[in-house]
């Protein structure tokens, strides 16, 4: 199925998904490009070394680009790298009628999406996801942001990329705790949205890259939900199922561990906690217990139900989630007392298995 080139709308934004080089590039910077200059490829340091020659080998129109650098990595998904990539789109003549390409996982597309929207008040970018998760969630659907001292996605808007071209290519390079990262974000669309898909899931084969087949579902769902709640006024909030907790705990590791969680390990424990509460206020009949395992102390606890607090879409001091009703049926605004986000922590970490790496 991804052998052929599926082209839809999310929210307006064209995506283009699949095909057998990362070629559609070429044929969109020719017909709709063709004036912008300079053209910018952001990258870090993996992708400049795996996915950056790939490109320039099937796009030609690449040849005059110049590559901006970032360093890999959630903890430089910050100001401080926005300035540096703004320093040098500055000294090389960037400007409104410039291209910004991100090409990488989900930091890149956040960071050169935030760095490109507010660049001489908004220059056009494209994003071309090269991680799992960046391929099923956080290339698509115009959130664009930075971290602010660690505290997850503070400063940021909504900017819809010019287009988003998916080319599942670009996975065979990637480490398998990458890939891991990814299905937890595929995992969380099916939960939400498609009990039918997590069935699926749940029988199938955990093969680092049958995960492939889960692309192209795993972006309808997420086009159908941001399509109609773009701005996430309501309905968008439900591909927040496991990030309160998720962004707490991958905020926790980003301050306290030497190698941190990936975003996808934080949000599957966060998945694991917020099915716990599921069951004890949203009405989810089981429980799910199919994740790893993040040892967590009394004290790592207390810290990370404070750092909940910060989500997004907490009002007035205040606790909302977006739960599980049923697998595949999630509903957003729950109003959580706090006591059930310690319990829930207190709940995951009572497992007794050791994570996955
Ligand atoms: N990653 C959640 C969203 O795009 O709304």
């Amino acid at each position: 199925m991804l052998a052929d080139l599926n082209e839809f709308q999310i929210a307006g934004c064209p995506v283009r998904v699949g095909g057998s080089s990362p070629e559609a590039l070429q044929q969109l910077l020719l017909s709709q490009f063709m004036g912008n200059s300079p053209v910018y490829v952001l990258t870090d340091s993996n992708t400049r070394k795996h996915c950056y020659p790939v490109l320039q080998r099937h796009v030609p129109a690449l040849s005059e680009a110049i590559c901006l650098e970032a360093e890999a990595g959630e903890q430089n998904k910050t100001l401080q790298t926005c300035e540096r990539i703004w320093m040098q789109m500055a000294e090389s003549g960037g400007n409104r009628n410039s291209l910004l390409i991100n090409l990488g996982g989900g930091v890149i597309t956040d960071l050169g999406g935030f760095a490109a929207s507010v660049f001489h008040r908004g220059m056009p970018f494209i994003n071309i996801p090269t991680t799992l998760m960046a391929m099923v969630d956080a290339s698509l659907g115009g959130k664009t942001g930075v971290d602010l001292h660690g505290l997850k996605n503070q400063i940021g808007l909504f900017a819809n990329p010019a287009a988003i071209l998916v080319w599942p290519g670009f996975l065979d390079t990637l480490p398998e705790r990458e890939i891991l990262s990814g299905a937890a974000e595929i995992c969380k669309h099916a939960l939400i949205a498609d009990a039918g898909m997590w069935d699926k899931i749940v029988k199938g084969s955990k093969e680092p890259l049958l995960w492939k087949e889960y692309i192209l579902p795993a972006i309808k769902i997420k086009t159908g939900i941001v399509s109609s709640d773009p701005l996430e006024q309501g309905s968008r909030r439900l591909l927040n199922f496991g990030h309160t907790l998720g962004h707490a705990i991958e905020t926790w590791s980003l301050r306290n561990d030497a190698i941190p969680l990936t975003h996808g390990e934080a949000v599957a424990a966060g998945m694991v906690c917020e099915t716990r509460i599921s069951a004890q206020i949203a009405g989810l009949p089981a429980e799910d217990r199919r994740f790893g395992h993040y040892p967590m102390n009394e004290d790592a606890i207390a810290s990370i139900a404070r750092l909940s607090v910060y989500d997004k879409k907490n009002r007035n001091g205040k606790h909302l989630l977006s739960l599980l009703r049923s697998v595949g049926q999630a509903a957003d605004g729950i109003p959580c007392e706090p006591r059930l986000i310690a319990e829930s922590l207190r709940f995951y970490a009572s497992y007794t298995q050791s994570f996955f790496y």
